[in-house]
Formats: structure tokens, C-alpha cells, sequence
């Protein structure tokens, strides 16, 4: 399956890195230069924005949200799966711009009308693509959607060198983004890092 990476900033980049000799990428950006520099040096390819999505399978959104938003509502991205890694910052970073009535991947999806919207690797700080895949593959990314567009995610997800957590359908992003929001909290606000991701504990016995 193709896979297009729009957008080569902190978390385009970090991705296709680590989505390498894993998967059939092709890179895309506004800034076309920055994904062929990427694609170079990862042995990917690039193209304009409207080629890779015509080409691909699954498309990723490496994008501000209200980018992503915008984005969402092209006619191209029909029956396609869309992976929505946003994390809806309101401008001062303060907090989110919603939550309990509603998610960023939700409206993202009211946008994407032919398109399958699949929740995912928005609390992984893009550090974590950095690090050896060895220390981040026991790290879960969290996955809503509809369940077969999160089967077939789940495997990038495990190619990306992360485990799969599947969350149920895509509402449950409005949990998914305060858990992010809380991550942003510990990183930055309390000194942290982004070297840090959120993981269920199992209590033995
Ligand atoms: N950074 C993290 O650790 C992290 C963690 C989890 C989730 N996220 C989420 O991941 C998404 C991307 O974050 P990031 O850190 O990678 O941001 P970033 O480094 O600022 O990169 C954003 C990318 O989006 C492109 N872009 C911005 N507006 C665009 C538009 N209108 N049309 C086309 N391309 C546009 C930028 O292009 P230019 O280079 O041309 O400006 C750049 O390639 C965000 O939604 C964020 O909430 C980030």
C-alpha cells in the first residue's frame, strides 16, 4: 500500500524516517523542495501534494490541525485512509480548542466525506522517531477509526517501530487529545521533556 506523507516538518520527517525501506512512501509538502531533500536522503520519493495523494492508499497529515482541516476537504482524498496526527492547540497553546463534544480527527472526518479517518501518533513527541526503534517499539501509539481503516494502520504504525493500542471508533479521539494535551503538559509545562509517552500499566497478580 502507498503511503503518502503530506507535510516534512518535526513529525513528517521524523515519520518518514522511520517508515524507510518499511513502506512504498512518497513525500509531499507546500514547500516541495524540503520533501525532495527528505525523500533523498531517505531513498523515498516525493512529489507535488495533489500527485502523492492521487497515488496513495493511506494518507498521512503532518499538519497543523486548521491546515489539516482544510485539507481534509478535497475531493481527492476519496476512499482513501487519512491519518490525522494533530493535536488541536488553541494559538497560545493554553490548552485545546475542544474537547468532550467533539475532536480535531471528528471534524477533520465531517471535512473528509469519502475518506476514512484514523486517529494516531498524536502523543509521540516527534523526538521519538529520533531514538532507536529498540526503545520506542514497547511505546504504544493510540489508534481510533473504523476498525478495518485501523487494521490497516495499525501495520504502519508496527513499521514506524511503535505498538499498536487500538482505542475503538473515532469518537474516542475526544479522549485521545486531552491524553495529548497532557503530554504537551508534562513536556513543556513541567519540565519533562519530549523524550516521554503516555503507557498503560498492567498490575500483575
Ligand atoms: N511536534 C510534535 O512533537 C507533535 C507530537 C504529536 C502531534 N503533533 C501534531 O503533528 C502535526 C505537525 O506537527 P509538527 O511538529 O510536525 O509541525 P511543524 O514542524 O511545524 O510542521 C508542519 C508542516 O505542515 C506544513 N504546513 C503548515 N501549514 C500548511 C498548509 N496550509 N498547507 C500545506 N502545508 C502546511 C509545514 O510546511 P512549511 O514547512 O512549508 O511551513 C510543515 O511541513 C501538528 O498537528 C501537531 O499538533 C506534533
Amino acid at each position: 500500500m502507498k503511503t503518502a506523507i503530506i507535510g516534512t516538518g518535526n513529525m513528517g520527517a521524523g515519520l518518514a524516517r522511520r517508515l524507510a525501506g518499511k513502506r512504498d512512501l512518497i513525500l509531499a509538502s507546500r514547500n516541495g523542495a524540503a520533501a525532495k531533500s527528505i525523500a533523498e536522503e531517505i531513498g523515498s520519493s516525493s512529489a507535488p501534494i495533489a500527485t502523492a495523494v492521487a497515488e496513495a492508499d493511506i494518507v498521512v497529515l503532518a499538519l497543523p490541525y486548521g491546515s489539516a482541516l482544510e485539507f481534509a476537504g478535497s475531493e481527492a482524498l476519496e476512499g482513501k485512509i487519512l491519518i490525522d496526527i494533530t493535536n488541536p492547540l488553541k494559538p497560545d497553546f493554553s490548552g485545546l480548542l475542544f474537547a468532550n463534544e467533539t475532536s480535531a480527527a471528528e471534524q477533520i472526518q465531517s471535512n473528509a466525506k469519502g475518506a476514512k479517518v484514523v486517529k494516531a501518533f498524536n502523543t509521540i513527541f516527534a523526538e521519538l522517531f529520533a531514538a532507536s526503534p529498540d526503545q520506542t517499539v514497547t511505546i504504544p501509539v493510540f489508534l481510533a477509526g473504523d476498525e478495518d481503516a485501523v487494521e490497516i494502520s495499525a501495520a504502519l504504525v508496527r513499521d514506524a517501530g511503535f505498538a499498536v493500542e487500538k482505542i475503538g471508533s473515532l469518537d474516542a479521539a475526544r479522549l485521545l487529545e486531552p491524553l495529548g494535551m497532557l503530554n504537551i503538559r508534562l513536556g513543556y509545562g513541567l519540565g519533562r521533556g519530549t523524550r516521554i509517552a503516555p503507557k498503560w500499566a498492567v498490575v500483575q497478580g
